[in-house]
């Protein structure tokens, strides 16, 4: 059987909208987003690979694939990538604060990519952006956080008709889909590329392991050294940032709900306790668990003074910033993405980069030598899509695993690193039960 709408042989003409005047800061910045962006497509050699065999081959001609990702310099190149394919990219932001505005600008001024995305955009603005990107017309959703598909099922459903399907990058989008497919509600295919294992196993764990501390140590520039610093979840970021803060010299304590990671991080020697319990012990507070109000007012009341709060979760629910508010008698900046609230307790309590990725917000996200990796995922998500996108019924699928170990392969290789094949007396050995 045969599903969703099916592309046309050659010519493919489905580019029925105009093309779109973007919405960014200043176009004037392209020439500092192009730099940048050169720096950080030498630290991605396997999406280069990719890019290039795209360029040869044309998978994606005349496609519109519309893209919401954090604006940075590592997806303005995987956006190049699939341009050199022949889609037309159109491009809005997954977080109102993680756009690198001279990296929009130079999406839209030296590649010709309609871009909507302003740092520090109010939340209408966002949506509308959103919405801007939806209205193009798009065959192929490129998500990351579920925010394009969630918004095209409620808002867009006569666009919905023609999209072929869409990836999603995150933990916290896959979770919002797969809500969607157990309520019946996904009438497309959607690829999971957070769950191939070159993408949680690198970017979740490595990526946000350092991006979320460099996000911490470039807005504070405190010593972790010696610092209580209180992990809240023990998912794949979790443990890179666990890892992380002690490798600095910080004492973790990890908060769980699963018993099973829970026991994981126990055995890795860290120490594991209720948040209740944890409340009152940490100098520093990191929430990685996807989940809502996880830091909540009984926590905030009985902090440390001086305790700093940080988020490395894809939205910014898991510190109770309204509580936070509330218990506040005065609130001042102290340095960019560091906010003092001041208690009626008489202690003070410290907001990095409002609750939001700290990575994105206080620094510049993962550095691109991970990204490589989920990027070159998602690229190869969209040519999977296309190539079979009438052979799969709504629903959200993962990567084929040739699919993960050839990017496994190509980044080992980039890295001039070589492995063993299995010798045929070994193969043999496997295959038999003898
Ligand atoms: N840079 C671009 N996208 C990112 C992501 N999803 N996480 C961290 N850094 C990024």
């Amino acid at each position: 059987m045969k599903f969703g709408r099916r592309l046309p042989k050659q010519p493919f003409t489905s580019l029925q909208s105009p093309v779109m005047e973007s919405d960014i800061r200043d176009p004037d910045l392209a020439e500092s987003g192009a730099v940048r962006m050169e720096w950080d497509a030498r630290q991605m050699p396997v999406l280069h690979s990719i890019k290039d065999r795209f360029a040869r081959e044309r998978p994606f001609r005349d496609l519109r694939v519309a893209v919401c990702l954090h604006i940075s310099t590592k997806t303005a190149n995987l956006v190049t990538a699939i341009k050199s394919g022949g889609a037309e990219p159109v491009v809005c932001a997954s977080n109102p604060l993680s756009t690198q505005d001279d990296v929009a600008a130079s999406l839209a001024v030296h590649h010709g990519v309609p871009v909507f995305a302003k740092r520090g955009e109010d939340p209408d603005t966002f949506n509308r952006h959103l919405h801007n990107v939806l209205e193009s017309n798009p065959d192929i959703l490129l998500d990351d956080g579920a925010d394009l598909v969630t918004t095209a099922h409620r808002d867009h459903r006569r666009q919905l008709d023609r999209i072929i399907g869409g990836t999603e990058e995150t933990t916290t989008g896959v979770n919002r889909l797969r809500s969607m497919v157990r309520n019946g509600d996904l009438t497309i295919p959607v690829i999971a590329v957070n769950d191939s294992k070159t993408k949680h196993l690198f970017d979740n764990r490595f990526g946000t392991g350092q991006s979320a501390l460099d996000g911490i140590l470039r807005a504070t520039n405190t010593l972790i050294a010696g610092k209580t610093v209180v992990v809240c979840g023990y998912g794949w970021c979790g443990r890179g940032v666990a890892s992380r803060v002690r490798g600095l010299g910080g004492q973790v304590i990890v908060t769980e709900v699963d018993s099973i990671p829970a026991l994981e991080a126990a055995m890795e020697g860290f120490r594991v306790l209720p948040i209740d319990e944890a409340a009152a012990l940490g100098d520093l507070f990191i929430t990685v668990t996807g989940n809502r109000g996880v830091i909540r007012r009984d926590h905030l009341e009985v902090m440390k003074d001086g305790a700093m709060l940080a988020n490395a979760g894809h939205f910014d629910v898991e510190i109770d910033v309204q509580a936070l508010d509330a218990l506040a008698i005065e609130k001042r900046s102290l340095r960019p993405n560091v906010e003092e609230y001041a208690l009626a307790n008489g202690r003070r309590l410290h907001l990095l980069g409002e609750g939001r990725l700290v990575n994105l917000v206080a620094g510049e996200g993962h550095p691109a030598a991970v990204m490589d990796l989920s990027f070159a995922n998602q690229a190869l998500a969209v040519e999977h899509l296309v190539a079979r996108h009438e052979d799969m019924p709504p629903g959200l699928y993962t990567l084929p695993d040739e699919v993960d170990r050839e990017i496994a392969g190509l980044k080992l290789e980039s890295m001039g690193l070589a492995i063993d094949a299995l010798t045929p007396e070994q193969q043999d050995y496997l295959d038999s039960w003898r």
